[in-house]
């Protein structure tokens, strides 16, 4: 069976993505892009544009959920979002992300959590930190639930951190490139490499054999991810430089509903063309 992602997704065959499908491109050089999604539609869309990894992100807190961060997201709020995710698609692998408090108090717990994601259709699970999280990877990984990494700045945190800034400066880079490998030895298939300077990242990836996925982490990844709110222009606002909106979704969306309300209001919809007269 073909592992090459852009013959998977030239319709060649209609079988999931797998974590072995993105180490062999790492090491045939493919890079390949991941989105967050949240629900159905727009699942099937990105399904159907060739993106090969869908997350079903924490970052559902500020993108759908209302909350001003991730730290509010529950297992509860995401489970459903990863059903519709997993249950519209075909080809993509579904990663869930565990959220604040699902993991942290032990290896059981994240064990326990992964489970309920796995056994709501996602096929791996990503977490966030670096040597704190090694054993529960360890124990996810031996139990059969692959696991993604999140390192740099991880949102989760971000009480601690004292806000969204670049993480990795000075000392901290040689503590994250040994948090990178800990964790790629305890078995995580990927790597998020989120807010970090470019050189760290491209030095992480040149020294992991797993993928490296950045956000914010310059273009030596061997992957990028955008949640696709802000990726599609839907979040307002210009977002942090390191994003490029590839569309302006709130704009379209903004000028639909404007149209509709005037169309109601004077009259013009519904109309004949709706089989009324
Ligand atoms: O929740 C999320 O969307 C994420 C990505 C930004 C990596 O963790």
């Amino acid at each position: 069976m073909s592992t090459d992602l852009t013959t998977l997704y030239g319709g060649v065959t209609s079988r999931r993505v797998t974590t072995r499908d993105l180490q062999l491109a790492k090491d045939r050089g493919e890079r390949w892009a991941m989105l967050t999604s949240y629900d159905m539609l727009s699942a099937q869309v990105f399904e159907q544009a060739g993106i090969p990894v869908l997350l079903v992100g924490d970052s559902a807190g500020n993108n759908v959920l209302g909350y001003a961060d991730t730290v509010p997201v529950t297992v509860e709020d995401l489970l459903p979002m990863v059903r519709a995710v997993a249950r519209s698609t075909a080809r993509p692998l579904v990663v869930a992300d565990l959220p604040f408090g699902s993991y942290q108090e032990s290896p059981a717990q994240a064990l326990r959590t992964a489970v309920r994601f796995l056994q709501s259709g996602a096929q791996a699970v990503k977490l966030e930190g670096g040597a704190r999280v090694v054993a529960a990877v360890q124990l996810l990984v031996t139990s059969g639930v692959p696991v993604m990494a999140h390192l740099g700045l991880t949102p989760q945190s971000v009480n601690v951190l004292g806000g969204y800034r670049v993480q990795g400066r000075g000392d901290a880079g040689e503590q994250l490139v040994s948090d990178a490998l800990a964790l790629q030895e305890a078995g995580a298939f990927a790597v998020v490499l989120e807010v970090v300077p470019g050189e760290l990242a491209e030095r992480v990836t040149k020294e992991l054999l797993i993928p490296t996925v950045g956000i914010g982490a310059g273009p030596s990844c061997d992957a990028q991810v955008l949640v696709w709110t802000d990726m599609a222009g839907l979040t307002p606002g210009p977002g942090p430089k390191f994003l490029k909106r590839y569309a302006d979704l709130r704009g379209v969306l903004s000028e639909a509903a404007s149209a509709y309300a005037d169309d109601v209001r004077e009259g013009r919809y519904p109309s004949a063309e709706h089989g009324y007269s």
